[in-house]
């Protein structure tokens, strides 16, 4: 008989279907999270974790900010919900000024959604439309690139370079090419941005040579890469594959997915590499987490090409009903004003050496065979014990049970802590982290 809907329910875990996850073995023993403040989170037993991680690369200004919840209550009580389609609502103009405001260049205009996966999507489609506008139907294909992440989404995956992302799901989008990674071994244990690897970008040249530039839309890459380990780019590899868009009138797309709001110790890649892609891809620190959102920041150029049709026709076919959410774009504009106020992007930037100093302090660890660092966030690479993920993720389970949260990729750990923690907080995440790497020698 089924039961009334009031009667308890009992949990055994079963009915979730977690995303990313080993169902199986995590219900068998799970890591829970019940409560965060700051740069901790507390178990449901009331265990205190120092986070990492920034939730997923996304709570930069810290969990629990006041200010943001009052932002998102306000708006609540003023108003839940209001379509984007032909309305508006005042919020997502004021919103999308201040991002004009602070990006670099004349990436001033932008697009909302709810997540990065669909600002990867929408970078994709808006490119397309871009060129079909301009007479120019034939730039279809896209070049990614080996270790690439940029979400979930069909484009996304097609884009993407991360072979277990990609290999259930059959053919996905056609037309796609994909750089060689810039992950070389005689960049092991670089500080910051590593030496070798600007002449990876010409590899373009050569997908160019092979389909002809007026088939190519758009290139995407991560500034840095972030899921696959945290991979800094070679030193001159963004500038060089910006002259070769550039030659050849194919879109450059960024996807600051995780790069964006402060990570790298300035407001984003673009700026900190001086590189102005033409469309850059944005979500997690855009609200803090509080609300999903995310972003894709288009230049002059672009959203100039997609005005040129008559005022009358719809300009994009394309568009979220949650566009602008108006919870989203006050928790966005309420993230802002931290940002500003605390200074967190100048923070990240000033905190930097300490983490580098700190991470590289790892070094000599059994099985460690790498260490990248770049703003505030680290890759830590470990020797296999097996099959691969083997000893990473032993690592990332008794980094938990030492009190730490990290990110495990295969047998790289990755860490990208909030940008307000404090010095004597980093020493514990390096400490709990070396503890860890030492346990599962
Ligand atoms: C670079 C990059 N792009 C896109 C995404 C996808 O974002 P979401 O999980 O919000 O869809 C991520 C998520 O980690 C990312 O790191």
């Amino acid at each position: 008989m089924t039961p009334p809907k009031s009667a308890p329910v009992a949990n055994n875990m079963d009915a979730f279907l977690m995303p990313f996850t080993a169902n199986r073995q995590f219900k068998a023993n799970p890591r829970l999270l019940a409560r965060a403040k700051g740069v901790h989170y507390w178990t449901p037993e009331g265990r205190q974790i120092i986070d990492g991680t920034a939730g997923l690369w996304c709570v930069n200004a810290g969990h629990g900010r006041e200010e943001i919840k009052a932002a998102i209550v306000a708006q609540l009580d003023e108003m839940d919900y209001a379509p984007s389609f032909q309305m508006g609502h005042p919020k997502s103009f004021e919103l999308a000024a201040r991002h004009a405001a602070m990006l670099p260049g004349d990436l001033n205009h932008a697009f909302y959604c709810n997540s990065g996966s669909e600002a990867v999507d929408s970078a994709l489609k808006i490119a397309l439309a871009y060129h079909r506008a301009a007479g120019q139907g034939t730039r279809t294909r896209f070049i990614g690139r080996e270790r690439g992440y940029h979400g979930v989404g069909f484009g996304g995956i097609s884009v993407g370079g991360m072979v277990n992302n990609r290999k259930w799901f059959g053919a996905m989008l056609p037309g796609v090419d994909h750089l060689p990674h810039t992950h070389l071994p005689q960049n092991a244990f670089a500080k910051g941005e590593p030496e070798h690897g600007a002449h990876l970008a010409d590899a373009l040249e050569g997908i160019v040579g092979l389909h002809d530039a007026s088939n190519i839309a758009a290139v995407i890459v991560e500034p840095c890469a972030g899921s696959t380990g945290f991979l800094p780019p070679p030193r001159g590899y963004l500038k060089r594959l910006r002259e070769i868009c550039d030659k050849h009138g194919i879109l450059l797309i960024f996807d600051e997915v995780i790069t964006g709001f402060g990570r790298l110790g300035a407001s984003f890649a673009a700026e900190k590499f001086g590189v102005i892609p033409d469309l850059m891809t944005v979500a997690k620190g855009i609200s803090n987490a509080t609300v999903p959102m995310g972003g894709v920041f288009v230049r002059k150029h672009v959203f100039d090409g997609l005005m040129t049709g008559p005022e009358n026709a719809v300009d994009l076919f394309h568009g979220y009903t949650y566009s602008a959410h108006p919870l989203a774009c006050a928790a966005a504009s309420a993230v802002l004003d931290i940002y500003r106020d605390e200074a967190l992007f100048q923070r990240s930037a000033e905190l930097s050496p300490y983490w580098e100093q700190g991470v590289h302090s790892l070094k000599g660890l059994p099985n460690v065979t790498d260490i990248r660092n770049l703003g505030m966030a680290c890759g830590i690479d470990l020797a296999p014990e097996g099959a691969v993920g083997t000893r990473g993720y032993k690592a990332f389970v008794k980094a938990f049970d030492l009190g730490l949260m990290m990110r495990q990729s295969g047998d790289a750990l990755a860490m990208s802590p909030p940008l307000v923690i404090e010095k004597n907080q980093i020493d514990e995440i390096i400490e709990i982290t070396g503890k860890a790497i030492k346990a599962v020698a």
